[in-house]
C-alpha cells in the first residue's frame, strides 16, 4: 500500500472509532471536515518516509504515529483559523471550520483532534507500552510547552519574539516530531533525527511565508497578505524575498546532511530536495533555481 492510501485510511479509522451514534453529529461532522480532504499531509509522509529509510516493517506503529501527528496539525489549523488568532474564513479552499459550523463548534473539534490524536496512538499500540510512552513523550513535545505548538501561537501574544523561534516552536516542533516518531518505530536515535526534522519544518514555514507574500489565495486554498496585516513575525518581512529563498535553501541543505547513515539515506534526501522545489511558491521558482 502506498504511503498516501495508509495515512487516509489511519485517519479514517482514528476518526470512526469516535465519530459513532451518540456522539453529537455536529461535533462529528466538523472534525470530518477539519481533516478531509486533507491539504498536503507532508508531516505523516515524513515520519513514513523516516521509518521506511530506518529499515522499518512495523507498518501499524508508523501509520498510528503518522496519523496522531496529522491529527494534531489539524487541530492546530482550527485553532489557528478562529477569530482570536488569523481570523481565517479559508482552509484548503473551503471555509474554515469556524465559518462552516459556528466558532463553539470550531474550539470544540480542535480541542476534540487533539485529545483523539493520543487516543488513537494509545489504542492503537495498546499491547506494546514499552514503544507507546516514548512514542507519547515525542508527540506530547512537539504540541506542548515551552517549545511546542501552543507555545510557538504563544509567542504571538509576547511583544517580542525572534522569527526563529517562533518557527521552529510553532512549525518545526511538529516536523521534529515527525522525524523522531519515524525512528522511534524503527529503534532507531530519535534526538539524531529530531534535528532533521526540525530543520525541514523551518524551512517549511520559511516556504509558507513566502507564498503569504507570493502568492494567490486561489493557489494556496487560504487567504495570502496576512503576515503583514496581522504584523506577524515572517521571514519574507524580515529577510525580504531573496534572503529568505536563501534561507530556505540552506535549511534544506541543513536537514539533508542531518540524515544519519541508515539503509534509505539517499533515497530520502532525494525525496526532501523535491519537496524543497515542491513548497516553493510557483512564481518565485526560477527565482530561487
Ligand atoms: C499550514 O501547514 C500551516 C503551516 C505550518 C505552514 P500545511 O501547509 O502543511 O497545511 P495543509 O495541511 O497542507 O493544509
Ligand atoms: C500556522 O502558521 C502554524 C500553526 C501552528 C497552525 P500560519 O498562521 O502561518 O499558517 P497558515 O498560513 O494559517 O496556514
Ligand atoms: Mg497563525
Ligand atoms: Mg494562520
Amino acid at each position: 500500500m502506498d504511503a498516501t492510501t495508509r495515512i487516509e485510511q489511519a485517519l479514517a479509522s482514528a476518526i470512526e472509532a469516535v465519530a459513532v451514534p451518540g456522539c453529537p453529529p455536529r461535533l462529528a461532522e466538523a472534525v470530518r471536515h477539519s481533516v478531509f480532504p486533507g491539504g498536503a499531509r507532508v508531516r505523516p509522509r515524513l515520519c513514513l518516509a523516516v521509518a521506511a529509510a530506518c529499515g522499518s516493517s512495523d507498518y501499524a506503529a508508523a501509520d498510528a504515529a503518522a496519523a496522531s501527528i496529522e491529527l494534531l496539525h489539524c487541530a492546530s489549523l482550527v485553532h489557528d483559523d478562529l477569530p482570536c488568532f488569523d481570523d481565517s474564513p479559508l482552509r484548503r479552499g473551503m471555509p474554515s471550520v469556524h465559518r462552516a459550523f459556528g466558532e463553539p463548534l470550531a474550539v470544540l473539534a480542535g480541542d476534540a483532534l487533539i485529545i483523539l490524536a493520543f487516543e488513537h496512538l494509545a489504542r492503537s499500540l495498546a499491547t506494546s507500552p514499552e514503544r507507546l510512552a516514548p512514542l507519547l513523550l515525542t508527540v506530547s513535545r512537539s504540541v506542548g510547552m515551552p517549545h511546542g505548538i501552543t507555545a510557538g501561537q504563544a509567542w504571538e501574544c509576547e511583544p517580542r519574539v525572534s522569527v526563529e523561534d517562533y518557527h521552529r516552536a510553532k512549525t518545526g516542533s511538529l516536523f521534529a516530531a515527525a522525524t523522531a516518531a519515524g525512528a522511534q518505530v524503527a529503534g532507531a536515535d530519535a534526538d539524531i533525527w529530531r534535528v532533521v526534522g526540525d530543520r525541514i519544518g523551518e524551512a517549511y514555514q520559511v516556504a509558507d511565508d513566502l507564498r503569504d507574500v507570493a502568492a494567490s489565495a486561489q493557489e494556496v486554498g487560504k487567504p495570502v497578505g496576512r503576515d503583514a496585516l496581522l504584523n506577524r513575525p515572517s521571514a519574507a518581512g524580515e529577510l525580504g524575498i531573496d534572503g529568505a529563498i536563501d534561507r530556505l535553501r540552506q535549511l534544506v541543505k541543513g536537514a539533508i546532511e542531518a540524515i544519519p547513515p541508515c539503509p534509505g539515506q539517499e533515497k530520502l534526501a532525494e525525496v526532501l530536495m523535491a519537496e524543497s522545489r515542491h513548497i516553493m511558491p510557483k512564481n518565485l521558482a526560477q527565482r530561487a533555481a
